[in-house]
C-alpha cells in the first residue's frame, strides 16, 4: 500500500520525511543497508551480504510492496537523504490474518532523534487500519537496548525467546526476544 509523506522534525531539528518508497530512492536504500549492516551488530545482515541487492531489485521491491494491499514500506528522509526504513506486513493465511509483523532499522547518524518512534506510530496505524490483526510482533537481538526500549514505550512486551539465534562472525551466540503488542479492539 502506499503511504502519503508524514512531515515531522527530528530532535536536533533536521526535517524529516516519512513515506513509501519511490524509484528515486533505490540509491540511497542501497547505501542505508549497507552502511548500516556495518554499524551494528543487531541487523541481521552484514555489509558484504548486501552485494546480491541492486538498483532494479530495490525499485522492484518498492513496485512490490506499494502494490500490495498487506504490506506497507516506508522510507525516511532527512534532508532529503535516505536515513532508514521500516516495514509492516500483515500475514495472509487465514490463521494466521490476525497478526502483523513489523521491522525497522536506520543508519546511525539518525539514531536518537525519535524518527523510531514516529515510524511506530505510523506502523501501528497501518496495522490497526486491518480488522483482522489484533497483534503486531517483532524480534529484537540480545542486548539491543536502544531497540527495547523503543519497543516497550511503544506497547511492546517480551512474548519469548528463541536462543542462539544468532551466531556473529566471532561464534558469538545471541538470543532473539519476540515481542508482541495486543491491540484493543
Ligand atoms: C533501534 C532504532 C530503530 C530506534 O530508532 P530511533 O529513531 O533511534 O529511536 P527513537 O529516537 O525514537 O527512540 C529511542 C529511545 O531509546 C532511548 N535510548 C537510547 N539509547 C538507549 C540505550 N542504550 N538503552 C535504552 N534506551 C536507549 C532514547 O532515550 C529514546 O527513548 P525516549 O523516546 O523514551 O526518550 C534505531 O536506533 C536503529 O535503527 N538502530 C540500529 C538498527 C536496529 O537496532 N534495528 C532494530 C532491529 S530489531
Amino acid at each position: 500500500m502506499v503511504i502519503e509523506e508524514i512531515n515531522f522534525e527530528c530532535k536536533d531539528g533536521r526535517r524529516a520525511v516519512l513515506r513509501s518508497p519511490r524509484d528515486e530512492d533505490a540509491e540511497g536504500i542501497l547505501h542505508y543497508l549497507y552502511v548500516s549492516a556495518g554499524e551494528t551488530d543487531f541487523i541481521l545482515r552484514y555489509p558484504e551480504e548486501c552485494s546480491k541487492y541492486t538498483v532494479e531489485g530495490e525499485k522492484k521491491l518498492f513496485a512490490q510492496k506499494n502494490e500490495s494491499p498487506n504490506e506497507a514500506m516506508l522510507v525516511c528522509l532527512v534532508d532529503g537523504k535516505v536515513a532508514g526504513n521500516c516495514a509492516v506486513s500483515v500475514y495472509t493465511n487465514q490463521k494466521q490474518r490476525h497478526r502483523a509483523s513489523v521491522a525497522i532499522a536506520l543508519m546511525r547518524e539518525y539514531w536518537n532523534q525519535g524518527i523510531g518512534t514516529r515510524m511506530f506510530q505510523e506502523m501501528i496505524r497501518i496495522a490497526e487500519g486491518f480488522e483482522d490483526v489484533i497483534q503486531i510482533e517483532l524480534e529484537f537481538v540480545e542486548g539491543n537496548t536502544r531497540a527495547q526500549h523503543l519497543y516497550e514505550k511503544m506497547g511492546f512486551r517480551i512474548a519469548g525467546v528463541h536462543p542462539n539465534a544468532i551466531r556473529r562472525k566471532d561464534g558469538t551466540l545471541l538470543n532473539e526476544y519476540l515481542m508482541i503488542k495486543e491491540l484493543k479492539r
